[in-house]
C-alpha cells in the first residue's frame, strides 16, 4: 500500500502528519468500507492479470525444511525483510513512533493507533484513535460464563492454555457465526468479522488479567474498566500495576510493535489457517495461541527469562564477557538453542529488539537493573559466539531476548516454574491485533480454504526421477 523506500517513507510521514490535523474522525468501519473495494479490485486484476506469474521456485528443502522462504501466502498488514525488519503497511517502527497517535500523556504509540494502521493501511487521527480506544472500553467486560470458566481452572494450568480457552469459549458471542448460520452473503462476512474482532481485542485484557490475578493474587478484587483509557492503560490497571506510567508505556509500545510480524510465523498461519475454513475469529485465535505458547515462539520470551537468571545465578557476582562467552557455549554444547537468538525470516539485530533498548537506554532505572544490563552484555557476546557455533542463520538477538527480562524490572517477577509464567499471554494479547486483521481482510478478499498439496519421501523421490 505504501512504497517502503526511505525517501518516500519520508515524505509520506510528513504528508501523513499534515493530514493528521485537518482529517475528519471517521469510524474505522467506515475508513474500511472505503479501502475494501478498492483491495478486492487489486486481487482481482493480480488474480486475472497475473495469476500465472512465478514467484519463486518450490524446492525439496522447501518441502522438507518447514517451507523456509517459500513465498506462498496472503498477508495484507505488514511485511518482513530479512534485513531492515518488520514493515507495517511500508512503515518501520520508527516511522510508526513518528506518526501514530499515542495515549494522553504518553508517547508510546498504542494498540489502538497501530490496529487502525494494520486494518486500514492509514494512520488515524488522534480523535479516531481516542474513539477507538472508547469503544473497546465499552465492550471491554467479560460475560458472566468466562469469569466462571476462568476461575474454574487450577491456577497450575499454564495461563496460555487458560488464554486459549477463555478465547475459544468467546465464540458463544460470535456475530459472524451467528451470521453465518442465517446465511448472509459472502460479500458481508467481512462486516461480522470486523464486529467479532473488535469485541475479542476489547475483551482479552479482561480476560489476561484475570488469568493473572486468579494465579498470583487470588482474591484480589479486579478494577473495574475506565472508559477513558486505552487498551493497555486498561490492561495494566487490571494486572495491578496502573500507577506505574513507565510499565504502562512499556507495554503499550511492546504491544503496539510486538502486534504483527507478516504472516508465515507460527501463530500468524494458524489462525489463518483455521479461519480460512470460515471457523469465527474467536477460533482461530485460539487455535494461534496454542502455536504461540510453543518454546520456539511465544514461548521464548519466558525461556529467554530463565535461561539469564540461570546465568546471573550461575556466574554470580562478577559477570565478565568472558563468562558470558563461556555460559553460552555450555548451553550450545548441551544441544539446546541460545533462547531470543536466531529468526526464521530476520538476519540483523531485531527492530523490535533494538526498539526495547532504546525505550531502556532512557530510563536510568532500568539501565541500572541486573537482569536489564545482562540481556545487553549478553548481546554484546552472544552473536560471536553462535557465528562461530556456525549453525543459526540469524545469530542476532529478536524482540524476546529483552522482553521478558524488562517485566521482571517491572514487578512481574512471578516465575515461580515455568508451567505458570505468564510473560507469554502478554504477546497473545499483542499478536491478536495482527492475526484479527488479517481475519478480517481474508474474509473481504474471499480467500479460500488452505489446502497446500503435501507428499511423501517415495512420492518426492518418483517426481524427482520423472
Ligand atoms: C527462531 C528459530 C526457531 C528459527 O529457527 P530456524 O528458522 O530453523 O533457524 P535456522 O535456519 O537458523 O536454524 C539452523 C540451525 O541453527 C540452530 N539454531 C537456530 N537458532 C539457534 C539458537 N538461538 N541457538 C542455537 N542454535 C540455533 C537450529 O536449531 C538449527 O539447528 P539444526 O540444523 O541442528 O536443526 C531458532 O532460531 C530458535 O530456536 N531460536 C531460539 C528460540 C527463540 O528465540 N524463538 C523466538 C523467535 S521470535
Amino acid at each position: 500500500m505504501f512504497r517502503s523506500s526511505s525517501s518516500a517513507t519520508a515524505r509520506y510521514v510528513s504528508r501523513a502528519c499534515a493530514q493528521r490535523r485537518f482529517a475528519s474522525t471517521k469510524t474505522v468501519r467506515e475508513v474500511l468500507e472505503e479501502v475494501v473495494p478498492k483491495k478486492q479490485l487489486q486481487l482481482k486484476q493480480l488474480k486475472t492479470e497475473h495469476g500465472q506469474a512465478v514467484l519463486g521456485d518450490v524446492k525439496v528443502e522447501h518441502v522438507v525444511g518447514g517451507m523456509r522462504g517459500l513465498k506462498a501466502m496472503l498477508w495484507e498488514a505488514s511485511v518482513l525483510d530479512p534485513i531492515e525488519g518488520i514493515r507495517f503497511h511500508g512503515l518501520s517502527i520508527a516511522d510508526c513512533q513518528k506518526v501514530l497517535p499515542a495515549a494522553p500523556g504518553g508517547k508510546e504509540i498504542i494498540a489502538e493507533s497501530m490496529l487502525w494502521l494494520l486494518l486500514t493501511g492509514k494512520i488515524p487521527t488522534e480523535a479516531e484513535t481516542r474513539q477507538l480506544s472508547r469503544e473497546l472500553a465499552e465492550k471491554g467486560e467479560l460475560p458472566e460464563y468466562i469469569e466462571k470458566l476462568i476461575d474454574s481452572l487450577p491456577s497450575t494450568l499454564h495461563p496460555m492454555t487458560q488464554l486459549g480457552m477463555g478465547v475459544a469459549a468467546l465464540n458463544h458471542e460470535s456475530k459472524f457465526q451467528q451470521a453465518y448460520e442465517r446465511g448472509i452473503k459472502k460479500s458481508e462476512y467481512w462486516t461480522y468479522a470486523l464486529e467479532d474482532s473488535l469485541d475479542l481485542l476489547a475483551k482479552l485484557p479482561a480476560l489476561a488479567a484475570r488469568i493473572y490475578r486468579n494465579i498470583y493474587n487470588p482474591g484480589k478484587p479486579l478494577p473495574k474498566i475506565n472508559k477513558d483509557l486505552d487498551l493497555v492503560g486498561n490492561y495494566v490497571n487490571m494486572l495491578g500495576y496502573g500507577d506505574n506510567h513507565d510499565l504502562t508505556e512499556y507495554l503499550r509500545l511492546y504491544i503496539a510493535i510486538h502486534g504483527d510480524h507478516e504472516g508465515g510465523n507460527a501463530s500468524a498461519h494458524t489462525s489463518h489457517l483455521v479461519g480460512s475454513t470460515l471457523a469465527d475469529p474467536y477460533l482461530a485465535y485460539a487455535a494461534g495461541l496454542y502455536a504461540l505458547a510453543g518454546p520456539l515462539h511465544g514461548l521464548a520470551n519466558q525461556e529467554v527469562l530463565r535461561w539469564q537468571m540461570n546465568m546471573q545465578k550461575e556466574l554470580g557476582g562478577n559477570i565478565t564477557h568472558e563468562s558470558i562467552k563461556e555460559f553460552l557455549w555450555k548451553t550450545l554444547k548441551s544441544g539446546q538453542v541460545v533462547p531470543g537468538y536466531g529468526h526464521g525470516v530476520l538476519r540483523n539485530p531485531d527492530p523490535r529488539f533494538m526498539a526495547l533498548q532504546q525505550f531502556c537506554d532512557t530510563r536510568p532505572a532500568l539501565l541500572q537493573d541486573p537482569i536489564v544490563q545482562l540481556v545487553k552484555k549478553t548481546y554484546e557476546v552472544a552473536p560471536a559466539v553462535l557465528k562461530e557455533h556456525g549453525k543459526t542463520k540469524n545469530p542476532y538477538p529478536n524482540v524476546d531476548a529483552a522482553s521478558g527480562c524488562v517485566l521482571y524490572h517491572y514487578g512481574l517477577t512471578q516465575f515461580k516454574a515455568s508451567h505458570t509464567a505468564y510473560y507469554t499471554v502478554i504477546f497473545g494479547v499483542s499478536r491478536a491485533l495482527g492475526c484479527l486483521t488479517q481475519y478480517v481482510w481474508s474474509r473481504a478478499l474471499g480467500l479460500p480454504i488452505e489446502r497446500p498439496k503435501s507428499l511423501s519421501m517415495d512420492a518426492i523421490e518418483k517426481l524427482i526421477k520423472q
